[in-house]
Protein backbone atom coordinates (compact mmCIF):
# COMPACT_ATOMS: atom_id res chain seq x y z
CA UNK A 1 0.00 0.00 0.00
CA UNK A 2 2.04 3.23 -1.10
CA UNK A 3 1.91 5.89 1.72
CA UNK A 4 3.46 9.17 0.29
CA UNK A 5 5.14 10.90 3.31
CA UNK A 6 6.02 14.02 1.14
CA UNK A 7 3.56 15.71 -1.01
CA UNK A 8 4.46 18.89 -2.87
CA UNK A 9 1.80 20.66 -4.87
CA UNK A 10 2.07 23.98 -7.06
CA UNK A 11 5.09 24.79 -5.74
CA UNK A 12 6.74 27.95 -7.11
CA UNK A 13 9.57 29.80 -5.65
CA UNK A 14 10.38 33.60 -7.57
CA UNK A 15 13.36 35.07 -6.69
CA UNK A 16 13.74 38.77 -7.81
CA UNK A 17 14.31 38.22 -11.12
CA UNK A 18 14.41 34.78 -11.87
CA UNK A 19 11.17 31.77 -11.65
CA UNK A 20 13.47 29.31 -10.11
CA UNK A 21 10.27 26.70 -9.11
CA UNK A 22 8.13 27.16 -11.22
CA UNK A 23 5.18 25.08 -9.99
CA UNK A 24 6.05 21.41 -9.15
CA UNK A 25 3.41 18.75 -8.16
CA UNK A 26 4.99 15.42 -6.81
CA UNK A 27 4.59 12.77 -4.07
CA UNK A 28 7.06 10.84 -2.78
CA UNK A 29 6.43 7.35 -1.27
CA UNK A 30 7.69 5.66 2.39
CA UNK A 31 10.99 3.81 1.78
CA UNK A 32 11.35 5.08 -2.12
CA UNK A 33 14.87 6.39 -3.49
CA UNK A 34 14.08 9.15 -5.41
CA UNK A 35 15.91 11.12 -7.94
CA UNK A 36 15.86 14.76 -8.27
CA UNK A 37 17.53 15.66 -11.73
CA UNK A 38 17.99 18.24 -13.81
CA UNK A 39 20.95 20.47 -15.49
CA UNK A 40 22.40 23.38 -13.67
CA UNK A 41 20.08 25.91 -12.51
CA UNK A 42 16.88 23.65 -12.81
CA UNK A 43 15.45 24.73 -9.10
CA UNK A 44 16.90 21.02 -7.50
CA UNK A 45 18.30 23.14 -4.64
CA UNK A 46 15.72 25.24 -4.57
CA UNK A 47 13.11 22.87 -4.23
CA UNK A 48 15.05 20.92 -1.06
CA UNK A 49 15.47 24.22 0.76
CA UNK A 50 11.96 24.68 0.84
CA UNK A 51 11.05 20.96 1.49
CA UNK A 52 13.37 21.40 4.40
CA UNK A 53 11.60 24.79 5.31
CA UNK A 54 14.89 27.00 4.81
CA UNK A 55 13.54 28.77 1.94
CA UNK A 56 9.64 30.24 2.28
CA UNK A 57 8.06 29.13 -1.00
CA UNK A 58 6.16 32.03 -2.85
CA UNK A 59 3.24 30.07 -3.31
CA UNK A 60 2.37 26.14 -3.43
CA UNK A 61 1.73 23.36 -0.76
CA UNK A 62 4.70 20.98 1.14
CA UNK A 63 3.13 18.12 3.57
CA UNK A 64 4.88 15.75 4.84
CA UNK A 65 4.56 12.96 6.79
CA UNK A 66 0.86 14.82 6.48
CA UNK A 67 2.25 18.06 8.43
CA UNK A 68 2.31 21.27 6.88
CA UNK A 69 6.11 22.61 6.21
CA UNK A 70 6.94 25.42 7.07
CA UNK A 71 3.72 25.54 9.62
CA UNK A 72 4.94 21.95 11.13
CA UNK A 73 9.05 23.10 10.78
CA UNK A 74 10.27 21.79 13.92
CA UNK A 75 8.21 18.35 14.08
CA UNK A 76 9.41 17.29 10.89
CA UNK A 77 12.70 18.86 11.01
CA UNK A 78 13.29 16.27 13.96
CA UNK A 79 12.27 12.95 11.81
CA UNK A 80 14.04 14.19 8.50
CA UNK A 81 18.41 14.78 7.99
CA UNK A 82 20.01 16.67 5.08
CA UNK A 83 23.36 15.96 3.74
CA UNK A 84 25.52 18.06 1.15
CA UNK A 85 28.92 17.71 -0.24
CA UNK A 86 28.76 21.73 -0.01
CA UNK A 87 27.83 21.89 3.75
CA UNK A 88 30.84 21.41 6.00
CA UNK A 89 31.75 21.12 9.73
CA UNK A 90 34.25 23.49 11.47
CA UNK A 91 37.63 22.75 10.36
CA UNK A 92 39.56 23.08 13.34
CA UNK A 93 37.71 20.34 16.03
CA UNK A 94 38.17 17.11 16.24
CA UNK A 95 35.26 15.31 14.23
CA UNK A 96 33.85 13.31 17.44
CA UNK A 97 33.38 16.77 18.64
CA UNK A 98 31.18 18.13 15.68
CA UNK A 99 29.44 14.53 15.39
CA UNK A 100 28.29 15.85 19.56
CA UNK A 101 27.61 19.24 18.55
CA UNK A 102 25.27 18.19 16.07
CA UNK A 103 23.70 15.18 18.51
CA UNK A 104 22.79 17.99 20.72
CA UNK A 105 20.85 20.17 18.11
CA UNK A 106 18.81 16.86 18.23
CA UNK A 107 18.61 16.39 22.16
CA UNK A 108 20.10 12.39 20.99
CA UNK A 109 20.59 10.34 24.40
CA UNK A 110 24.08 8.33 24.91
CA UNK A 111 25.30 10.53 21.66
CA UNK A 112 29.02 9.25 22.30
CA UNK A 113 27.13 5.72 21.83
CA UNK A 114 25.51 5.76 19.52
CA UNK A 115 27.94 8.36 17.65
CA UNK A 116 30.74 5.04 17.86
CA UNK A 117 28.18 2.75 16.22
CA UNK A 118 27.41 4.68 13.37
CA UNK A 119 31.07 5.37 12.80
CA UNK A 120 31.36 1.47 12.43
CA UNK A 121 28.69 1.06 9.87
CA UNK A 122 30.35 4.15 7.93
CA UNK A 123 33.30 2.71 8.17
CA UNK A 124 34.79 6.00 10.01
CA UNK A 125 35.75 4.63 13.60
CA UNK A 126 39.34 5.56 13.74
CA UNK A 127 38.61 9.02 11.99
CA UNK A 128 36.65 9.76 15.39
CA UNK A 129 40.05 11.35 17.13
CA UNK A 130 41.01 13.11 14.10
CA UNK A 131 40.92 16.85 13.36
CA UNK A 132 38.48 17.38 10.59
CA UNK A 133 40.36 19.21 8.70
CA UNK A 134 42.85 16.23 8.12
CA UNK A 135 39.94 14.15 5.87
CA UNK A 136 39.98 13.58 2.56
CA UNK A 137 36.97 14.09 0.74
CA UNK A 138 35.86 10.44 0.64
CA UNK A 139 36.10 10.60 4.67
CA UNK A 140 34.43 13.55 4.95
CA UNK A 141 31.88 12.29 2.92
CA UNK A 142 31.06 9.30 4.95
CA UNK A 143 31.19 11.79 8.39
CA UNK A 144 29.18 13.85 6.23
CA UNK A 145 26.78 10.54 6.14
CA UNK A 146 26.97 9.62 9.56
CA UNK A 147 25.88 13.09 10.84
CA UNK A 148 22.99 12.50 8.67
CA UNK A 149 21.83 9.49 10.74
CA UNK A 150 22.09 10.41 14.14
CA UNK A 151 18.70 11.43 14.68
CA UNK A 152 17.39 8.01 13.03
CA UNK A 153 15.93 9.92 10.02
CA UNK A 154 12.35 8.57 8.30
CA UNK A 155 13.81 10.46 5.26
CA UNK A 156 17.50 11.57 4.25
CA UNK A 157 17.72 15.07 1.65
CA UNK A 158 20.90 14.64 -0.13
CA UNK A 159 22.14 17.30 -2.23
CA UNK A 160 24.71 15.58 -4.74
CA UNK A 161 25.91 13.09 -2.57
CA UNK A 162 28.69 12.45 -4.13
CA UNK A 163 29.47 15.45 -6.37
CA UNK A 164 33.01 15.45 -4.74
CA UNK A 165 34.46 11.53 -4.59
CA UNK A 166 36.56 9.65 -6.75
CA UNK A 167 34.40 6.53 -8.11
CA UNK A 168 35.37 4.29 -5.54
CA UNK A 169 34.56 6.85 -2.28
CA UNK A 170 31.12 7.06 -4.54
CA UNK A 171 30.77 3.58 -4.98
CA UNK A 172 31.33 3.22 -1.09
CA UNK A 173 28.68 5.94 -0.26
CA UNK A 174 25.87 4.25 -3.32
CA UNK A 175 26.57 0.56 -1.53
CA UNK A 176 25.93 2.62 2.13
CA UNK A 177 22.70 4.27 0.70
CA UNK A 178 21.30 0.87 -0.77
CA UNK A 179 21.91 -1.20 2.32
CA UNK A 180 20.73 1.46 4.92
CA UNK A 181 17.49 2.41 2.60
CA UNK A 182 16.87 -1.36 2.90
CA UNK A 183 17.15 -1.71 6.47
CA UNK A 184 15.90 1.53 7.75
CA UNK A 185 13.19 1.17 4.97
CA UNK A 186 14.37 4.77 4.89
CA UNK A 187 13.15 7.63 2.22
CA UNK A 188 15.53 9.00 -0.01
CA UNK A 189 15.76 12.34 -1.86
CA UNK A 190 18.65 13.13 -3.83
CA UNK A 191 19.95 14.81 -6.39
CA UNK A 192 22.69 13.51 -8.89
CA UNK A 193 24.56 14.43 -11.97
CA UNK A 194 26.16 10.93 -12.85
CA UNK A 195 23.23 9.13 -14.56
CA UNK A 196 24.77 5.63 -14.39
CA UNK A 197 24.15 6.49 -10.25
CA UNK A 198 20.76 7.30 -10.93
CA UNK A 199 20.11 3.57 -12.38
CA UNK A 200 21.83 2.29 -9.64
CA UNK A 201 20.08 3.71 -6.80
CA UNK A 202 16.72 5.54 -8.30
CA UNK A 203 13.35 3.61 -8.00
CA UNK A 204 11.73 6.72 -9.90
CA UNK A 205 13.27 10.02 -11.02
CA UNK A 206 11.70 13.17 -11.52
CA UNK A 207 13.50 15.48 -14.26
CA UNK A 208 13.70 19.21 -13.74
CA UNK A 209 13.97 22.10 -16.02
CA UNK A 210 13.74 25.69 -15.48
CA UNK A 211 11.62 24.94 -12.64
CA UNK A 212 9.80 22.52 -13.95
CA UNK A 213 8.91 19.13 -14.16
CA UNK A 214 9.18 17.52 -17.42
CA UNK A 215 9.86 13.85 -17.39
CA UNK A 216 9.05 11.03 -14.53
CA UNK A 217 9.18 7.63 -13.48
CA UNK A 218 11.36 4.94 -12.68
CA UNK A 219 14.55 5.37 -14.66
CA UNK A 220 13.43 2.82 -17.41
CA UNK A 221 10.13 3.93 -18.35
CA UNK A 222 11.79 7.46 -19.11
CA UNK A 223 14.88 5.93 -21.13
CA UNK A 224 12.11 4.34 -23.24
CA UNK A 225 10.23 7.22 -23.47
CA UNK A 226 12.84 9.49 -25.40
CA UNK A 227 14.19 6.42 -27.26
CA UNK A 228 18.12 7.27 -25.77
CA UNK A 229 20.10 6.95 -22.30
CA UNK A 230 19.57 8.98 -19.45
CA UNK A 231 22.75 10.47 -20.01
CA UNK A 232 21.48 11.54 -23.94
CA UNK A 233 18.10 12.75 -22.60
CA UNK A 234 19.57 14.83 -19.84
CA UNK A 235 22.37 16.43 -22.73
CA UNK A 236 19.19 17.43 -25.07
CA UNK A 237 17.66 18.93 -22.29
CA UNK A 238 20.99 21.29 -20.79
CA UNK A 239 21.05 22.57 -24.58
CA UNK A 240 17.80 23.11 -25.66
CA UNK A 241 17.21 26.80 -25.15
CA UNK A 242 13.89 27.25 -24.84
CA UNK A 243 11.98 24.13 -24.42
CA UNK A 244 13.05 21.05 -23.21
CA UNK A 245 13.33 18.52 -25.73
CA UNK A 246 9.70 17.03 -26.97
CA UNK A 247 8.68 14.26 -24.31
CA UNK A 248 5.34 14.18 -25.12
CA UNK A 249 4.28 15.47 -28.52
CA UNK A 250 6.52 13.19 -30.84
CA UNK A 251 7.27 16.69 -32.56
CA UNK A 252 10.19 17.00 -34.55
CA UNK A 253 11.96 20.19 -34.64
CA UNK A 254 13.55 21.50 -38.18
CA UNK A 255 17.38 21.72 -37.90
N1 LIG B 1 19.10 33.04 -3.26
C1 LIG B 1 18.89 33.19 -4.58
N2 LIG B 1 18.67 34.41 -5.11
C2 LIG B 1 18.43 34.59 -6.43
N3 LIG B 1 18.41 33.58 -7.32
C3 LIG B 1 18.63 32.34 -6.86
C4 LIG B 1 18.88 32.07 -5.48
N4 LIG B 1 19.07 30.73 -5.31
C5 LIG B 1 18.93 30.20 -6.54
N5 LIG B 1 18.67 31.16 -7.47
C6 LIG B 1 18.44 30.93 -8.90
O1 LIG B 1 17.39 29.99 -9.03
C7 LIG B 1 17.64 29.09 -10.10
C8 LIG B 1 17.64 27.66 -9.58
O2 LIG B 1 18.79 27.46 -8.79
P1 LIG B 1 19.07 26.09 -8.00
O3 LIG B 1 17.85 25.71 -7.27
O4 LIG B 1 20.31 26.28 -7.21
O5 LIG B 1 19.32 25.08 -9.21
P2 LIG B 1 20.00 23.63 -9.20
O6 LIG B 1 20.20 23.20 -7.79
O7 LIG B 1 19.05 22.78 -9.96
O8 LIG B 1 21.30 23.79 -9.94
C9 LIG B 1 18.95 29.54 -10.71
O9 LIG B 1 18.68 30.36 -11.82
C10 LIG B 1 19.62 30.31 -9.60
O10 LIG B 1 20.50 31.27 -10.10
MG1 LIG C 1 21.93 22.58 -6.81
Amino acid sequence: MPEPVIEVRDLRKVFAKTVAVDGISFSVQKGEILGFLGPNGAGKTTTIAMLLGLLTPTSGTISIFGKSMPKDRQHILQRVNFSSPYTNMPYGLPVMTNLKIFSRLYTIPNAAQKISALAETFGVAHLLKRRTMTLSSGETARVNLLKAFLNDPEILFLDEPTASLDPEAADTVRSLLLKLQKERGLTIFYTSHNMQEVERLSHRIIFLHRGKVIAEGTPESVRKQHGGSLEEFFIALARSETTPPAAHSGHEEAP
